[in-house]
């Protein structure tokens, strides 16, 4: 089978510090957009000949044509082998396991994450290191410069691989290996948590709702929860992937997984409620009656991991990105472990994960993870969760009151402006941080100002500087604003107000969360001017 070699155009593919390429379906489909992209990977990577390579995405339209490119393109570049998911599945975390196991030279994942599928929607591509986690800024740095001088990509002309058995395949002298994408993955929780004290907990009648969102989760949680732990069947609604995740949005947050939030809180809800997104590494966690808010979240697991069997030891220390709540800084000062503010994104936890120096690690926006794997994972969390409530045998709004009432109450609350002129919210911003310096001691909306910064993260583990990562304004009397402008958006400039308040009283820490952070709320509007600069006069978004 003859490899041709075909000129091309450069394409701006990848903006530098983001770990994979997200664009429209439509884009991606050009002729020979994802190719150029395909082929920058090679060459950001030091070429990819003799390598082993982990392949699989999240189902959603095109994985399945994209991943029959790559595969050729791979053979033409003298790849050893491919590791790919059946049908070209894999849940980002399942990637990022089966490249560690194998001890891969690397993988491709397919996904937009928690962004819409489909012809008219977002289609995605990053690529992973050897350590299994998203490449770090030196390598797709080097992707993105390669994306804009690759003249010409190299592909096999062969007819497509069958994916849909597990299996060795050639394609030229590559060797495609098909595997199951759930079973490894669910040895590895098998391994972690007390699968028969989650079993036993399912046969008394514990009730369970996870919504898979008709995105890649529905498989895995089928065998890993009605399968291998014995929960009802049902108890995984939207289970099938579906190329359009049924034209929804796969994101597991009370926005968009409203029906599962409504059903948690009905008189006959089950006793817990998760969801997953569109490639499996986000996770939302609903008890009946109560949601709990991603940055609770990390901080209960944090607390109760050492009742789980792969947590006995201990954790070594705990992360999270600098927005996300300071609940879990709490309990690690219980505790007596460090606890790291990283900038936002995953790939800042992986020199901390690596070095040992972190266990457990999180982020404000619904991902959670340890060092199992080196992406956050939804499942995980879900099942952490399950076992502790097993050990506890409590429901999980008295575990939410008992850690409340041991660690405080960190209220907490996220509102996005979407779709932003991007120039008002540069300007915005701008403006912020020229007054950084005189805030100290200075007054908003009823708070003072204790520190005020532009946030810039040190790597203790590699010594690199992360600047310009958001402001964080902390207020006396433990109240904090962050504002930060979105990486990831497809369209203008989505700012993001993070909005924080410690409540220790035991009085008042069963108040409404956006009444909480009603002061603090308005103290950012006048900090920041957020109606003068873009004319908008409420959030888009409150989660
Ligand atoms: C968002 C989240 C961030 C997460 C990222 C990728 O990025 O806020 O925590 O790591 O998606 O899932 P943002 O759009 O805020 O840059
Ligand atoms: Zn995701």
């Amino acid at each position: 089978m003859p490899v041709v070699t075909h000129k091309s155009v450069p394409i701006e593919g990848q903006k530098p510090g983001t770990s994979g390429l997200r664009k429209k379906t439509r884009v991606f489909m050009a002729p020979g957009y994802l190719e150029n992209f395909v082929q920058a990977i090679w060459s950001g990577i030091g070429g990819a000949a003799g390598k082993t390579l982990v392949l699989g995405g999240d189902g959603r339209f095109f994985n399945d044509r994209a991943a029959q490119t790559i595969l050729k393109m791979a053979a033409a570049e003298g790849v050893a082998r491919v590791i790919v998911g059946q049908d070209a599945i894999l849940s980002t975390p399942a990637a990022s396991h089966i490249i560690r196991q194998r001890g891969a030279d690397g993988g491709l994942i397919l996904s937009a994450s928690h962004n819409p599928g489909g012809p008219d929607e977002d289609f995605g591509l990053k690529y992973n290191t050897a350590n299994g986690g998203p490449a770090p800024e030196a390598v797709t740095d080097a992707i993105w410069r390669a994306t804009l001088e690759v003249a010409a990509y190299s592909i096999l002309d062969a007819p497509d691989v069958d994916l849909s058995q597990p299996g060795e395949r050639r394609l030229g002298a590559l060797v495609v290996e098909v595997v199951d994408p759930v079973e490894a993955y669910a040895d590895l929780m098998e391994r972690l948590f007390d699968f028969a004290a989650i079993r036993a907990m399912f046969a008394d009648g514990f009730r369970v709702c996870f919504d898979a969102m008709h995105a890649v989760t529905g498989p895995y949680a089928r065998e890993i929860l009605e399968g291998r732990l014995g929960a009802a069947p049902g108890s995984v609604i939207n289970a099938t992937p579906l190329p359009d995740f049924g034209g929804g949005h796969p994101d597991p947050n009370p926005v968009w997984a409203a029906d599962l939030v409504a059903r948690m809180m009905a008189p006959d809800a089950p006793d817990f409620g998760a969801a997953s997104d569109g490639d499996g590494d986000r996770n939302m966690i609903v008890g009946r009656g109560i949601y709990v808010t991603p940055s609770d979240s990390l901080a209960v697991l944090a607390a109760n991991a050492h009742l789980v069997p792969g947590y006995a030891a201990g954790l070594r220390g705990v992360a999270r990105s600098m927005p996300t709540s300071r609940a879990v800084d709490a309990v690690a000062e219980a505790l007596g472990i460090g606890c790291h503010a990283t900038p936002t994104g995953w790939k800042f936890f992986g020199n901390l994960l690596d070095a040992g120096q972190v266990t457990i690690c999180g982020e404000e926006s619904a991902g959670t993870g340890s060092d199992h794997v080196r992406e956050k994972d939804g499942l995980w969390a879900v099942l952490l969760w399950l076992n502790i409530l097993a050990v506890r045998r409590q429901s999980v709004a008295e575990v939410m009151q008992a850690h409340w009432a041991r660690f405080g109450r960190h209220y907490y609350s996220r509102h996005d402006y979407e779709a932003m002129d991007a120039t008002a919210a540069a300007q915005l911003m701008d403006a912020l941080k020229a007054r950084l310096g005189n805030m100290r001691g200075a007054e908003f909306g009823g708070l003072v100002v204790a520190t005020a910064e532009d946030f810039a993260y040190h790597d203790p583990v590699d010594g690199s500087v992360s600047r310009g990562q958001g402001v964080q304004i902390c207020f006396d009397g433990g109240a904090r604003v962050v504002f930060r402008l979105s990486g990831t958006g497809t369209e203008g400039a989505t700012l993001r107000v993070y909005l924080e308040r410690a409540e220790a009283d035991p009085a008042r820490l069963l108040q409404d969360p956006q009444q909480a952070l009603a002061q603090v709320i308005s103290a950012a509007e006048s900090l920041a001017g957020i109606a003068r600069h873009t004319g908008r006069h409420a959030p888009d978004v409150i989660t």
